[in-house]
Formats: structure tokens, C-alpha cells, sequence
């Protein structure tokens, strides 16, 4: 059966979403703020929870209705039949997005539409699901506008950025799906080597790794929400995962690079990419910036150095600017390099000519994505 879905994305990823869920077989695609239209059947959302890298989650809408008020509300949401999403065994949690004059606190609206969904178990079946806020078996969307609320399952549970690899942090590092965004804004491909000379906790050269080789990010996860739903299919959801496994590929086509300053920030990075299995596939050392080399005649470069709001001091940065476009400039003709900043005055430092600005958000803070040709 088609279905219509929703996924979230960070703001400003929209556009590069949509592109991905195309790939991925998804119709009528459609953008909106922070979110993507689309259509398809069950086995097209498994597909897009498990291969998915730019989205946050798969909401499935069940119902619109009128929310004028708490009244209005709570009387329409206890006119769904529950029983079909949530069985009185398991826990549940509401979350919700938006509002409307009179539904203007996000809890107050999801303690509504909780009240309604218990009050209709108790009638029915005399008892009562539990509220779950860390592990719920299924979690509840709802969404505000105007005087509609658009009420969804979450299909994927905990955020799709959280692929279940990373335990350890670097200093500031990017959210995994943003910084898979990066890596087709700067139209990477698998066939181009790839250096993160300032790599943190290395997700840039991780995510790198996952798509040079062909890895569905959410074989790392334990488990995505619709797993417990009443109509989840089992052979289908084995099979997809199957079909991932075997469309891995054992060797990269080009090599992918991180170095970082810090001797922990590296062990750390080292801590991450053993997580996903790719010790032989990411190359990592510690090295500060002023004595890199370029690993390979030609490649694309993306970093993102730190830019003042979250850490480091402004002068050293403005001299951390200027080094890394001096490097770039000297020694890494024929590359490509795109730098991640949120700090203007930071990037004049570079003195290298853009190509290209991309305006972007890293978590809720404005940032630009540099381009640069190097030749
Ligand atoms: C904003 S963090 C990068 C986060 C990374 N993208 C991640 O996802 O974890 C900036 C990194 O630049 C590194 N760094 C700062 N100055 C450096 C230098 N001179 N040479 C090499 N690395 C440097 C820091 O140690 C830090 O890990």
C-alpha cells in the first residue's frame, strides 16, 4: 500500500534530502521547512530508515484533525483507534512540534493527545499503556499548525544521526547526517580521495568510508521504531537488511584521510572508526596543521575548524585561518577544499578566493561551506 510520509531533516538540508530519497526510490518528493514529502509502500521506509544518511526520521502520518483547542484536541484524538498503533503492554511517548494560539506549550499539547490515547485503553481495555521517556516501544508525532494537527508514528526512534558508532566526542564534533550532507554538497564521490585535516572525532572520513564502501549507516543501529509496531514485517525488514549486507563493498576505490593536532582527539577518532569495522579503510595520524602534506596528488578536502562559538579564542583562530589557506594554497594544488565556519571574520583569514558559498546550519548555528579550487 502507498503511503504518504514525512522526513525530517535539519534546516537547510531540505533540497540534498530530497536528492537522496529519490536514490532511494522514493515519489512525489516534495520540500518543505525542515522536512521532506514523499510517497511509497512499507518496504520503501524500511529502506529509506536503514540507507537513509541525510534525514533525522521517518514520521508516518495517521490522522489530521482539528485542534482548534485542548478540547477539540483531546476529543478527536480519542476518536482514533488506538488499538491499531498501541497495545496496553507497551510504553509510548508523545512528541510534539508547533502550535497554535491556544496550543502554545509543546508539553501541555502532547499531554492532551496522551490523555486522550490512555482514557480510550482504560474504556476499552481497563488498563493502560505507561509512558516511556528513554525507551518507548512506539513514539507518537504531533505537529500544530494552525488549527490542525497532523498526528504520526515515528518509524525510526532515536534520531537517524545516531548511527550507534560513535561513542567518543572529539571537542565539537557534527552531527553524522550533516556531516554526510557535506559530503554530497561538495559532490564527493567514492572514486576521490578524501582528507580531514582537522577531524575530530572523525565523522567527516567515517562517513566518507560508509558510502565509499557501500555501507547502510543503519546496520549499525540496534533498532528503529517501526520494529515495534503491530504490522511490522519481519521477512521484509530481514531481507532489506540481507540485501544491505551483501551490496558492502570490501575495498574503497580511493583513500580516505583524518589527521587531527590532538593525541586524545585521534584515539578517539581511532575509537570510532574500530566501532564501524574500518580500521583498514580510514587512514588516521596525529598531525598538526603547519606540517601536513597532501597524501595524493588530487582529492577533496572538507573540515571544520573551530570557529570561536563553541571553542578556541579568537586571535589564535584568525591565525589558524590564515595557516590553513597558506597550506592549502602551497601544498595541495589540484585538490578541492570546502571549509565549514560559522565565523565570517574567521574565513576572510583564509585569503584564498571562493568558488562557491553554501549557506548551511550546524545544529542551530548559521555557518557557510567554503569552496575552494586549489591550482
Ligand atoms: C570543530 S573540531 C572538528 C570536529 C570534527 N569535524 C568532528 O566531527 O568531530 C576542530 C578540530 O580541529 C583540531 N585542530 C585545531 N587546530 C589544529 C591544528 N593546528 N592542526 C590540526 N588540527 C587542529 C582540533 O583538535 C579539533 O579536533
Amino acid at each position: 500500500m502507498i503511503k504518504t510520509y514525512f522526513a525530517t531533516v535539519a534546516r537547510g538540508l531540505e533540497e540534498i534530502a530530497a536528492k537522496e530519497l529519490e536514490l532511494l526510490g522514493a515519489k512525489e518528493i516534495k520540500t518543505d521547512f525542515t522536512g521532506v514529502h514523499f510517497q511509497g509502500n512499507k518496504e520503501l521506509f524500511y529502506r529509506v530508515n536503514l540507507w537513509s544518511r541525510i534525514i533525522f526520521r521517518v514520521l508516518v502520518p495517521i490522522e489530521e484533525v482539528n485542534s482548534y483547542n485542548a478540547t477539540q484536541l483531546y476529543k478527536n484524538v480519542y476518536k482514533i483507534d488506538w488499538s491499531e498503533y498501541l497495545q496496553p503492554h507497551q510504553t509510548f511517548l508523545v512528541n510534539c512540534t508547533g502550535g497554535n494560539q491556544k496550543l502554545n506549550h509543546t508539553h501541555f499539547t502532547a499531554l492532551q493527545i496522551k490523555n486522550a490515547i490512555v482514557d480510550q485503553q482504560r474504556e476499552r481495555f481497563n488498563t493502560r499503556s505507561n509512558i516511556d521517556l528513554e525507551n518507548p516501544d512506539i513514539i507518537i508525532n504531533a505537529h500544530i499548525n494552525n488549527n490542525y494537527c497532523t498526528i504520526s508514528l515515528d518509524s525510526s526512534g532515536t534520531s537517524l544521526h545516531r548511527r550507534g558508532y560513535r561513542s567518543a566526542m572529539g571537542l565539537a564534533p557534527l552531527k553524522e547526517t550533516l556531516a554526510a550532507a557535506l559530503l554530497d554538497l561538495a559532490n564527493w564521490t567514492p572514486n576521490i580521495p578524501f582528507l580531514d585535516p582537522m577531524c575530530g572525532s572523525g565523522i567527516l572520513p567515517i562517513e566518507a568510508a560508509l558510502k565509499g564502501l557501500n555501507i547502510a549507516p543503519g546496520l549499525y543501529r540496534n533498532k528503529f521504531s517501526f520494529q515495534n509496531w503491530l504490522d511490522f514485517d519481519q521477512a521484509m525488514y530481514e531481507q532489506i537488511v540481507n540485501e544491505a549486507k551483501n551490496q558492502q563493498l570490501s575495498q574503497l576505490k580511493a583513500p580516505i584521510f583524518g589527521s587531527d593536532k590532538d593525541r586524545n582527539i585521534i584515539e578517539q577518532a581511532r575509537n570510532n572508526v574500530t566501532a564501524c569495522g574500518l580500521d583498514h579503510e580510514i587512514k588516521l595520524t596525529q598531525v598538526q596543521l603547519k606540517n601536513i602534506e597532501a597524501p595524493t596528488p588530487e582529492g577533496i578536502i572538507i573540515c571544520n575548524p573551530p570557529y570561536g562559538k563553541r571553542i578556541g579564542n579568537s586571535e589564535e583562530l584568525g591565525a589558524l585561518y590564515k595557516l590553513l589557506g597558506d597550506v592549502l594554497k602551497q601544498r595541495f594544488k589540484g585538490w578541492t577544499a570546502y571549509i565549514l565556519t560559522g565565523n565570517k571574520q574567521l574565513s576572510k583569514q583564509i585569503g584564498l578566493r571562493t568558488s562557491r558559498r553554501i549557506p548551511i546550519y550546524n545544529s542551530s548555528l548559521p555557518c557557510t561551506l567554503l569552496k575552494y579550487e586549489l591550482y
